[in-house]
């Protein structure tokens, strides 16, 4: 098999790539990606000289690369977006270029090239946010995204099942929960607070520290992805959850108590994101009843060997924390403590 695999060279997708190659030997995957301050090449390092493997840098919304290289695989495997809230508050637009218009462009390519098979990654947050006793989202929860990222993705949600509906395509969804694991952009909570902790810095804490997400080790969204691609029914969506509800501040004093920091010196209570979403839950029974899938990883495990990830991979991450990043983060940071 053939796979277009869009956003491999960020954090979920070089995750999924290796998964993949390191499963199947007869795979070849070709990996468009656009190297935005997301993208790293580094992270897919090992399988430059394998002829199962091809990187193209370029961008989902150039309809002529994509209409090309979907024209030589036999499915496409949709990570590609702009995927930190804190950024879409900042500024919108690239969110809705990538995550919808770079959505139908590569829907559009499917179409015309025999209708070939795709999988689209999206999120929970497209559902909106929970209260804490309510019950977890489900397949069958309404759409009602609060950030301008949930809304660019709510939005190729829906242009993909209209692809299925109107053009007959063979889609899958799958709608995940916050992941964590080696690779991850030191810009969402887990590997920021890892490698500020690390780095003697402070880690900001938005609001009370009160929000809870289910975390989900990365390899387990991995494998249900494969499991979705190969055995799930066309025109369908499933759940992938982790079973945790911890709140931020939890996670961060488990990171500071795997690390022997102290709490005193290392937790910053910094001004609330805009729009915060409280919680987030879902729930896979359907996966789990149709396809056998459930978490592995359970969150202590997973959080221990992150964090050595990040303890014996300096060199992926410490460049990332300078340039671009380290103006993003300052103005983020900024926009937070004044
Ligand atoms: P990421 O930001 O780490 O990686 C995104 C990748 O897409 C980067 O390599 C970037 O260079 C590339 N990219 C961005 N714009 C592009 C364009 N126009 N053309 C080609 N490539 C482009 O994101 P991630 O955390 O790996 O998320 C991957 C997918 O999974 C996203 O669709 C996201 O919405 C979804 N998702 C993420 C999580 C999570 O917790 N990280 C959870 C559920 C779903
Ligand atoms: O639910 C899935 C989503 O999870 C994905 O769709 C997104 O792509 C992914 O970025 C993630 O979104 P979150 O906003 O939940 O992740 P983030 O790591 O940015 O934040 C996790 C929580 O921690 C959130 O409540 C905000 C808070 N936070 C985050 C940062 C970066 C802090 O308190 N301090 C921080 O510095």
């Amino acid at each position: 098999m053939k796979l277009l695999v869009t956003g491999g060279a960020g954090f979920i997708g070089a995750n999924f790539i290796h998964h993949i190659l390191e499963k199947y030997d007869d795979y070849h995957v070709i990996n468009i990606d656009k190297l935005t301050y997301a993208g790293n090449q580094q992270s897919l390092a090992r399988w430059s000289d394998d002829d199962r493997y091809r990187f193209v840098e370029g961008d989902i919304c150039d309809q002529e690369v994509v209409d090309d290289l979907v024209s030589q695989v036999d499915a496409i495997v949709h990570f590609a977006a702009e995927s930190h809230v804190d950024r879409s508050v900042l500024s919108a637009r690239e969110f809705a270029m990538t995550n919808v218009v770079g959505t139908l462009t590569l829907l559009d390519a499917a179409v015309k090239h025999d209708k070939k098979r795709f999988h689209h990654i999206s999120t929970d947050e497209v559902f909106g946010h929970l209260a804490l006793d309510a019950p977890a989202f489900t397949e069958e929860s309404q759409y009602h995204p609060r950030s301008p990222y949930s809304a660019s993705k709510a939005g190729a949600d829906h242009m993909v099942r209209a692809y299925f509906y109107t053009h007959e395509l063979p889609i899958t969804i799958t709608n995940c929960t916050n992941n964590y694991g080696p690779y991850h952009f030191p810009e969402k909570l887990i590997p920021l607070a890892i490698t500020n902790i690390m780095e003697g810095k402070k880690v900001p804490i938005y609001g009370k520290g009160n929000q809870i997400r289910d975390w989900l080790h990365v390899t387990d969204h991995c494998k249900a992805i494969d499991l979705v691609l190969h055995e799930g029914e066309i025109g369908e969506t499933y759940g992938v959850g982790g079973d945790n509800q911890p709140t931020n501040f939890s996670i961060v004093e488990k990171l500071i108590a795997i690390l022997g920091a102290d709490p005193e010196e290392v937790i910053e209570y910094v001004a609330d994101r805009p729009g915060h979403d409280f919680r987030y839950d879902i729930d896979y029974t359907k996966i789990k009843q149709e396809l056998s899938w459930e978490p592995e990883m359970t969150l202590d495990e997973g959080l221990k060997e992150t964090v050595t990830w990040y303890q014996e991979n300096k060199a992926w991450w410490k460049p990332l924390k300078e340039g671009s990043y380290k103006e993003y983060y300052e103005k983020n940071y900024k926009s937070k403590t004044v």
